[in-house]
């Protein structure tokens, strides 16, 4: 009677509207332990012969047999009243990672990120130093260390970086990344790029995302990841001129249709200016409404061209190897008029103002051949976009005459 009536009372302090779920402040392991006492409590003072009694010599044999889960359930009570994590929380108690799904008279159970179920004695937790990535904000730093080559300056790692972290959703921008030298090692200068989230569960996926962009970054600026070398080897190779032509961006040169009108030594000059980039699977080449002084000819890949109007997308058309694109904002001046998203990693050459500029002063005639390929083409892409929306590139007819005088005035051709 006296075991149901503490149960009843127990009931109704922690729980007095029934409900079916356990009070997160007081939780099983809580109201058990008051009811236990209580009983005891109430036993010794009605019955203290019998009971003291019967404890002598049960008392030494059960304290040896319980030692352990005894020891667990006052680890599990200290737990409750210090509260150093809760249900839900994302803990690391000793070598273990996961988010707590229980506590309870005995263990601390979580499930770790790879899906398995972990379950520590309570007796360890409280031994144990615990991290609590949940608590008092789910705002965390993560950290990602690479190596660069010691003729690369620092701050154009950094800077790559910083735009890496600013390029990925997931990363906070306040408190905003950073980026430390950390080392002069070996084979390489070291760098810790460190970024805040708020989602600890998606850690690794951030980190493996700002990892996967920081390369292609970094391999588009020509910025190569050395590996540690312990042999010293000499090797001749031919001189490179940076400005030379190889073979492969003369092919591609005579192969594209927007050089189709030139002659040999105009698509020499041209091959001699355009610089093979990558683009990353799902990179935003270009934006829209951005300013650009570059084009683009993809070697290898597809991407998507992307027509943004009053916050909707729509995506026009795919170009391919051969194709170029960013022409309107290179040759005019004008803001990008789409989006051109990497469907898959690309491969391709880029085209930029100042190399192009000198080689049209050069021989003008250039800007004449290509603007009759650029602007039938432009008559075709304005087609494709107004079935879809009404902005886009619109070319008037006095727009196409006057295109030719537009890039020589952009190009102070003359
Ligand atoms: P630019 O305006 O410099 O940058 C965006 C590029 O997307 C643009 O140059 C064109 O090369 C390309 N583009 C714009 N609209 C279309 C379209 N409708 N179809 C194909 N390409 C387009």
């Amino acid at each position: 009677m006296a075991l149901a009536t503490i149960n009843a009372g127990a009931a109704l302090l922690f729980n007095p509207f029934k409900l079916e779920k356990i009070s997160d402040r007081y939780p099983r392991i809580v109201q058990d332990a008051v009811v236990v006492g209580s009983f005891v409590l109430i036993a010794t003072a009605v019955a203290p012969n019998r009971l003291l009694a019967a404890s002598a010599i049960s008392g030494l044999v059960l304290g040896l047999a319980l030692q352990d889960t005894l020891g667990n359930l006052f680890a599990g009570l200290a737990i409750q009243v210090e509260k150093p994590f809760g249900v839900g929380d994302w803990i690391k108690a000793g070598d273990y990672e996961g988010r707590v799904a229980e506590v309870t008279w005995r263990a601390t159970k979580m499930r770790a990120k790879s899906g398995k179920f972990v379950v520590i004695p309570n007796s360890l937790v409280s031994k144990d130093i615990v991290v609590n990535y949940s608590k008092p904000s789910p705002v965390q730093r993560m950290s990602f260390s690479i190596g660069l080559d010691y003729d690369v300056p620092p701050n154009q790692v950094k800077q790559i970086a910083l735009e890496t972290s600013a390029a990925i959703p997931s990363i906070l921008k306040e408190p905003a990344p950073d980026v430390l030298l950390t080392q002069f090692g070996d084979s390489s200068i070291n760098y810790s790029c460190r970024f805040w989230i708020d989602d600890f569960a998606r850690s690794d996926p951030i980190i493996d995302e700002f990892a996967t962009l920081l390369y292609y970054r970094l391999k588009r600026a020509g910025l190569n990841i050395p590996f540690p070398i312990h042999d010293v080897r000499i090797m001749h190779s031919p001189a490179q001129d940076p400005t030379s032509a190889d073979g492969s961006r003369l092919a591609f040169v005579e192969k594209a249709g927007l050089f189709q009108n030139l002659d040999m030594t105009d698509k020499q000059a041209i091959a001699k200016i355009l610089h093979p980039v990558m683009f990353a699977a799902g990179e935003s080449i270009i934006r829209q409404a951005d300013a650009g002084d570059s084009m683009f000819f993809i070697k290898c890949g597809t991407v998507k061209v992307v027509l943004e109007s009053s916050g909707e997308r729509h995506e026009v058309t795919r170009l391919g190897e051969g194709d170029f694109f960013g022409e309107m904002a290179l040759l005019t001046g004008e803001p990008r008029s789409a989006t051109i998203v990497a469907c898959c990693d690309v491969e391709a050459y880029v085209l930029r103002k100042e190399p192009f500029r000198e080689v049209l002063q050069q021989n003008p005639a250039i800007a004449e051949k290509i603007s009759e390929t650029i602007v039938r083409r432009k008559a075709m892409l304005q087609q494709q976009a107004s079935q879809i929306t009404t902005i886009g590139i619109r070319i008037e007819a006095e727009e196409q005459r006057n295109f030719l005088v537009r890039i020589q005035r952009f190009f102070g051709l003359g």
